[in-house]
C-alpha cells in the first residue's frame, strides 16, 4: 500500500491527488490515507496537505533512515539485520568485523560518508556525504572458495537490472564487475571473502552506486571516467528505493543461483555485458593476453579468443 500511495503521489510530478481519489484508487479509507501519509512523512518524505485539494509531494527524502529502508524492503533476509551510520572509514571494514563476530546472512552496513572507501586493485573510492550508496554486506554461501568470482558476477548482475529498472538507463556490466553508462562507471563492486582451507567462511560485498553525484563531486581525473545516475539521467533517484530494489533483486537471483547454480546467472550476465565481442587487452596476473571475449565459461571465467585462434580462460585481470 505504501508503494502505490507512493508511486501514486511521485506519479503526479507535484500535482495534488484528493483524499477522495485516492482513497477511490487504493481501495482504502481516507483516514487509512491519512495514515500512510503521516508514516511517510516519518520516513522524510515532503507531503503538502491542503484542505480543498489534497496531497501533494513536495520533496522525497536526502538521508537514508533505517526505518525508511526497512518500511520499503521486501527481502527475507538481505537488509533485514541493517546498521546505518553517518560516517565510517569504509563500510566494508564494519561488516568484516560483524561477520567475524557471527553475524547472520544478509547483514547489510551503509554510510552516508565514508572518508576511506575502498575499490578494487588498492585504488580509493570517492563516497562524498548523502549522494551515493555505499554498502556492504555479509552473505554465508555454502559453496567453494573457486565459486568466490561467480559472487562477483551475480552481484553485478542483480546491479545492473535493479539499476536499469529504476533509471531506465542503458546500464551494460563491462567485464568482471564495472557497471557503466555511456562507457563511464556508475558503480562498483568489490567482494572480499574469508576462507578456510577449500571452504568460504564468509564474504564480504561491497558496493558503490554513484547515485546523485553532481559534476562538482568528481576530481578532474574521474570526470571522464565515472558519472552519477542524477548526471545520466538528469533527474535525481531515491537512495532508498536504490538501495531496496537492488536488494529484493539479489536477494531473488542468489536464491536461483543456490538452487539451480551458476547457469542461469551466465546467461543473464553475457546478456547485459558490454565486453563480449569486444577487441580488449587484458592484464593478467600472468601477463598480458590480448583478444576477444566471447562470453563466461561454466566456472565464471572470461573466454577469450586469442590472434593465434585459440580460447583462453581469465579468471582475474584488469582491462589495460
Ligand atoms: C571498484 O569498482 O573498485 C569497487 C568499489 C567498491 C566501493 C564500495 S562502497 C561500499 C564498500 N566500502 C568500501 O570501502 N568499498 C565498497
Amino acid at each position: 500500500m505504501r508503494e502505490r500511495l507512493l508511486d501514486m503521489l511521485a506519479g503526479r510530478e507535484g500535482e495534488f491527488i484528493s483524499g477522495e481519489e485516492a482513497s477511490r484508487l487504493l481501495g482504502i479509507s481516507r483516514t487509512a490515507v491519512w495514515k500512510h501519509i503521516r508514516k511517510l512523512e516519518e520516513e522524510g518524505y515532503t507531503i503538502e496537505a491542503c484542505r480543498n485539494r489534497g496531497y501533494r509531494l513536495a520533496g522525497t527524502p536526502d538521508r537514508l533512515t533505517a526505518t525508511g529502508l526497512q518500511a520499503r524492503l521486501k527481502t527475507r533476509y538481505l537488509g533485514r539485520t541493517l546498521h546505518l551510520y553517518d560516517e565510517v572509514g569504509s563500510t566494508q571494514d564494519v561488516a568484516k568485523r560483524l561477520a567475524e563476530e557471527g553475524a547472520p546472512e544478509g547483514t547489510l552496513v551503509v554510510a552516508e560518508l565514508q572518508t576511506n572507501g575502498r575499490g578494487r586493485m588498492g585504488r580509493s573510492w570517492l563516497s562524498p556525504k548523502g549522494k551515493g550508496l555505499w554498502m556492504s554486506l555479509v552473505l554465508r554461501p555454502a559453496v567453494p572458495v573457486l565459486c568466490t568470482p561467480q559472487l562477483t558476477l551475480l552481484i553485478a548482475v542483480a546491479l545492473c537490472r535493479s539499476l536499469r529498472l529504476q533509471t531506465g538507463l542503458d546500464i551494460g556490466i563491462k567485464w568482471p564487475n564495472d557497471l557503466l553508462a555511456d562507457g563511464r562507471k556508475i558503480s562498483g563492486i568489490l567482494l572480499e571473502s574469508s576462507a578456510e582451507e577449500e571452504r568460504l567462511r564468509h564474504v564480504v560485498a561491497g558496493v558503490g552506486i554513484s547515485v546523485n553525484l553532481g559534476p562538482e563531486d568528481y576530481p578532474p581525473e574521474l570526470r571522464e571516467k565515472a558519472v552519477s545516475l542524477r548526471m545520466a539521467a538528469g533527474r535525481p533517484f531515491d537512495r532508498t528505493e536504490t538501495a531496496a530494489l537492488f536488494l529484493e533483486t539479489l536477494e531473488a537471483l542468489y536464491d536461483l543461483y543456490r538452487e539451480d547454480g551458476f547457469e542461469p546467472i551466465r546467461l543473464l550476465w553475457e546478456a547485459l555485458s558490454v565486453s563480449i565481442g569486444k577487441p580488449a587487452v587484458l592484464k593478467t596476473p600472468h601477463g598480458t593476453v590480448e583478444g576477444v571475449p566471447l562470453g563466461l565459461a561454466a566456472s565464471g571465467a572470461l573466454r577469450v579468443r586469442t590472434a593465434d585462434g585459440s580460447v583462453r580462460e581469465i579468471v582475474s585481470a584488469e582491462f589495460a
